[in-house]
């Protein structure tokens, strides 16, 4: 490491993983194979993203009956068709070798009789295909990984943010980064692999992690990555909604896999007005409509929600595969043995972001990227279970293809380059306003105007909001508040980029519905294909072109 000037550290690898969540980690892994490789944290290595979260499962075609055809069947009509087939294709033919290396590597998930691991219904799925560790299924994939980690020479870099992408000419080569004291630092790479996860933070009810941000949307945008389907946000059906510091915190959907119930206040099993066939094991987007039209129509419980009741199965099931869930309402004061629970939707996934090929090559020559800030998998709405398994499946793919680039040369002068991230570092020391105070009201207005029932006149107030907010220096009162003040910033442009997507499509579309439009297609013969974005300009594809 070569100290260039006071603060300013230049690092070389041969791959920059951006990211350890499940793809992030398990794209370090692969690409370690290849060459020197750096896994870059903002929090600790596997600690910051979603996966360790992670409750539900891991879909994979392991059983008899099952197929590999009927998994890509439910994904696409889960997706609304929106979804990429060849990415698709991807990711159910491989997600079943990509289990068995982590249960290879020791993963401890469920087993049935003599071996056989355990697998659960899941929504919108014609089979039990969903792999678990109880309902922490993310908690044994990440300490399976980190350990994996432990045994190679990855170098880890922890508590420090990429803030942008290294740009030589056109090709990306590494990142310039900020380490959690606020000094400025550069990491360059033959190559560059984006597993920054989610962005769902920019809404006031998530599950996501505090890193759940959305960096690696906006770091991408800003170097000119094109994006698509923004405007595809998953509202996970079964949020907390009490006491009111639990809002919004998974409630996996295990619970409706093991049999649980939906019932508004009146006792009744809404969801057989909603989908009488599916009932609560219906898609994502169709349950959180479900819910949130009870809720809106007077039926909801005390505290907002619907109640979600697992009171019917036996206390000893409840206990054994639901253990964290049992554990969680014991502390919020409810015995789920004994009492429902109350629910309602909270802002879960993104399906869209940043375009990739098979071999998660980004749309910009040097980068690559993987897990939830890629878009065009899960079309417009993902099956739950469907995430995990993307980690690994493209997690691996980004570090192999990552991992064959051949060495490049850096023209860039990388001191004009640090001046200029100086520069925008000093600007927030003279900034306006704290950065908590934009994110509030930002997180605010997402939740109010781009939810799960959207207009043009509520998204088109949510934009004038965002840029008067855009408008607003953020302020660092010290250097150690630079990595918030970044990070609202990309809150803004992820925020933007869902809104000019919803405005873009002018149909309903798994989870994004526009109810000031009427239309009078299925999903399947839509006029309309992927929402396509980037700083070079933003369009919708008609039918027939491709993004
Ligand atoms: O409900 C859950 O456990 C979440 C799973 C997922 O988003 O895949």
């Amino acid at each position: 490491m070569v100290n260039i000037m006071p603060g300013y550290h230049v690092t070389d690898c041969h791959v920059l993983v951006i990211g350890s969540g499940g793809a992030g980690c398990r794209a370090a892994l692969e690409a370690s194979q290849y060459g020197e490789t750096m896994l870059l944290s903002r929090t600790l290595t596997g600690k910051g993203g979603c996966t360790v979260m992670a409750e539900g499962g891991y879909n994979a075609v392991l059983a008899e009956g099952d197929s590999t055809g009927l998994h890509f069947e439910d994904t696409m009509r889960g997706g609304a068709y929106l979804n990429n087939p060849d990415l698709v294709e991807t990711l159910v033919s491989e997600s079943p070798d990509r289990f068995r290396d982590l249960a290879a590597w020791g993963s401890v998930f469920d087993m049935e009789g003599d071996c056989v691991p355990a697998q659960r219904p899941f929504g919108g799925q014609r089979f039990n295909r969903t792999c678990y560790a109880g309902d922490r299924s993310g908690h044994e994939m990440i300490a399976t990984l980190t350990e994996q980690i432990r045994n190679t020479k990855i170098r880890q870099v922890q508590e420090t943010s990429a803030i942008d992408l290294l740009m030589d000419g056109h090709r990306v080569a590494g990142a310039i980064t900020l380490d959690r004291d606020g000094n400025l630092g550069v990491v360059t790479a033959d190559a560059t692999i984006l597993a920054t996860g989610g962005g769902t933070r920019c809404y006031d009810i998530s599950t996501n992690c505090a890193a759940g941000t959305g960096d690696g949307f906006a770091l991408g945008y800003r170097a000119g990555a094109t994006l698509i389907d923004m405007e595809m946000v998953q509202f996970h059906p079964t949020g907390a909604v009490y006491p009111p510091d639990s809002r919004g915190r998974l409630i996996t959907e295990a619970v409706r896999g093991e049999g649980g119930v939906l019932k508004n206040n009146l006792g009744e099993r809404f969801m057989e007005r909603y989908d009488p066939e599916r009932m609560e094991l219906s898609t994502r987007d169709v349950v959180s409509r479900s819910i949130t039209t009870e809720i809106l129509e007077g039926r909801g419980t005390e505290h907002g929600g619907v109640y979600l009741d697992v009171t019917h199965l036996p206390a000893e099931e409840i206990e054994r595969r639901l253990p964290i869930m049992l554990e969680q309402f014991l502390q919020f004061g409810v015995d789920i043995r004994v009492q429902p629970m109350e629910v309602a939707p909270t802002a879960h996934h993104l399906m869209g972001g940043l375009k990739i090929t098979p071999d998660a090559a980004t749309t910009l020559p040097g980068l690559f990227a993987c897990g939830e800030v890629t878009g065009g998998i899960h079309g417009a709405n993902r099956l739950g279970g469907n995430a995990l398994a993307d980690t690994q499946v493209f997690g691996k793919r980004a570090g192999e293809f990552a991992g064959k680039t051949p060495a490049a040369t850096l023209t860039v002068d990388v001191d004009e380059i640090l001046s200029t991230e100086a520069a925008r570092c000093e600007a927030y020391c003279n900034g306006t306003t704290a950065p908590h105070v934009i994110a509030r009201e930002l997180k605010q207005t997402m939740w109010d105007n781009a939810g799960i029932f959207r207009t043009a006149e509520e998204l088109n107030e949510a934009e004038v909001t965002i840029s008067r907010l855009q408008n607003l220096v953020p302020k660092a009162v010290h250097r150690r508040m630079l990595n918030e003040c970044c990070t609202v910033t990309n809150m803004l442009t992820v925020a933007r980029l869902i809104i000019h997507g919803a405005l873009l499509r002018k149909e309903s579309r798994g989870a994004h519905v526009r109810s000031d439009i009427v239309q009078n297609w299925t999903p399947e013969d839509s006029p309309f294909g992927h929402t396509v974005q980037s700083i070079f300009g933003t369009s919708i594809e008609e039918k027939g072109e491709k993004a």
